[in-house]
This record gives structure tokens, C-alpha cells and sequence, in this order.
């Protein structure tokens, strides 16, 4: 699978790394006894936040992230598609499983994989408001604000969180698919363009 690769981008070190860094800092925003952080401040008698990750490709991240957040919280998971086969957004995505839990006036962490045009996360925030969520932030792998054609505004006291800015290229591997293929692969890489042209 390695000769697929052109390039890795982010080893699984730097990887692992980052992820421990963004889950402390989750666990400062969220901690009910640390006012730190300026994140939606949690007494202690607030529900616990949910961690809502966008299947499929942010599983492996969220499996991660959620074991290095020192704090009680919730999981659960969206399935949102609009990439399908191809490289570029249809531009149309569909939420294609629900959440099981009930968000309303519970703080939201929406977890993804990557933020390209940011349509999946405008589509998700629509969602997640009109359920009544107080808070909605983000926790991503990987931004590309080079691609950006949705601002998306957060909601309450959420937060954006991201783990490494991401060149414009077509990057796999640790939960990044091509046609559902190299989600496994323990690092982000840029696929060799003939393995898709
Ligand atoms: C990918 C990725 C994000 C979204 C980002 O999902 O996992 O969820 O696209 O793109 P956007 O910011 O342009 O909307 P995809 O639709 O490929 O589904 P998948 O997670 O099942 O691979
Ligand atoms: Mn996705
Ligand atoms: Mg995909």
C-alpha cells in the first residue's frame, strides 16, 4: 500500500502528538474546576459534552482523541456523505445516520478528519442547532482553508480546534479515504495522482 503514496505528510508520531495536545486542550476548555481557556464553562452539575464524530472518516481520530480527554463525556456519530467515489465535493451532503443522543442544551464536539470546503460542517451546524445543541465546537485533524467556500460560524461558546493546517493536495490515510480505500494507512499522505486519474 506504501508504493500508492507519494509523500507522507503527517507520520503517525506527529500525529499522536497533536492529538494528545488538542485533547488537554478540550480537557482545559471543558474542565468545570479551570476557567481557562475561555471555553464553554461547564458547572458541575452540566450533562457531560458529547464528542460526535463524522463517520466515516473521523473514526480513527475520534477513537484517539476521546482516550486522552480527561473528563466524562459522551460519544456518538453522524454519517455524512458527499464525496462518494470521487475527489471533489458534490457540494450536496447527506446526512445518512442520525445521532442517537439527544443534544438538546448539551455542548456538542463535532469531530472530523478533515475541513475543506467546510459544506459537511455547515450542513452538520444547521443540524445540531435546530436540535437545540448550546454549544457547537469543532475538532479536526486536518484544515484546508485554502479550499474554503462555507464560512462556518460556531455556535455558543464553541471553539475550533485542528490539528495541522493541510496543503492543497489529496491526502489518505489515518481515517482519509479514496473510494473508501486507505483509511487504515497509520499516517495522512498525498496519493499518487495516477492511483486516481
Ligand atoms: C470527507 C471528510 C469530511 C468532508 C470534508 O467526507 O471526511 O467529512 O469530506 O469536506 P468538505 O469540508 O468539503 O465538506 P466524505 O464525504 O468523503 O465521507 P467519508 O467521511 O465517509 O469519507
Ligand atoms: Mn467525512
Ligand atoms: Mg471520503
Amino acid at each position: 500500500m506504501e508504493n500508492h503514496i507519494e509523500k507522507i505528510l503527517f507520520t503517525e508520531k506527529q500525529i499522536s502528538q497533536r492529538v494528545s495536545e488538542l485533547a488537554s486542550q478540550i480537557t482545559l476548555n471543558f474542565s468545570p474546576s479551570t476557567n481557562n481557556g475561555g471555553g464553554p464553562l461547564l458547572s458541575s452539575s452540566s450533562s457531560a459534552p458529547v464528542v460526535v464524530g463524522v463517520a466515516t472518516g473521523a473514526f480513527l481520530f475520534l477513537a484517539d482523541l476521546v482516550r486522552k480527554i480527561n473528563l466524562p463525556i459522551s460519544v456518538d456519530f453522524v454519517r455524512v456523505e458527499s464525496y462518494g467515489s470521487g475527489t471533489v465535493s458534490s457540494g450536496k451532503p447527506k446526512i445518512s445516520c442520525d445521532l442517537k443522543i439527544d443534544v438538546t442544551g448539551k455542548h456538542v464536539i463535532l469531530v472530523e478528519d478533515i475541513v475543506d470546503t467546510g459544506t459537511t460542517l455547515a450542513c452538520l451546524f444547521e443540524h445540531l442547532k435546530s436540535k437545540g445543541a448550546s454549544s457547537i465546537s469543532v475538532c479536526t485533524l486536518l484544515d484546508k482553508p485554502s479550499k474554503r467556500k462555507v464560512n462556518v460560524e460556531l455556535v455558543g461558546e464553541g471553539k475550533f480546534y485542528y490539528g495541522f493546517e493541510c496543503p492543497d493536495y489529496f491526502v489518505v490515510g489515518y481515517g482519509l479515504d479514496f473510494a473508501e480505500v486507505y483509511r487504515n494507512l497509520p499516517y495522512v499522505g498525498i496519493l499518487k495522482p495516477e492511483m486516481y486519474s
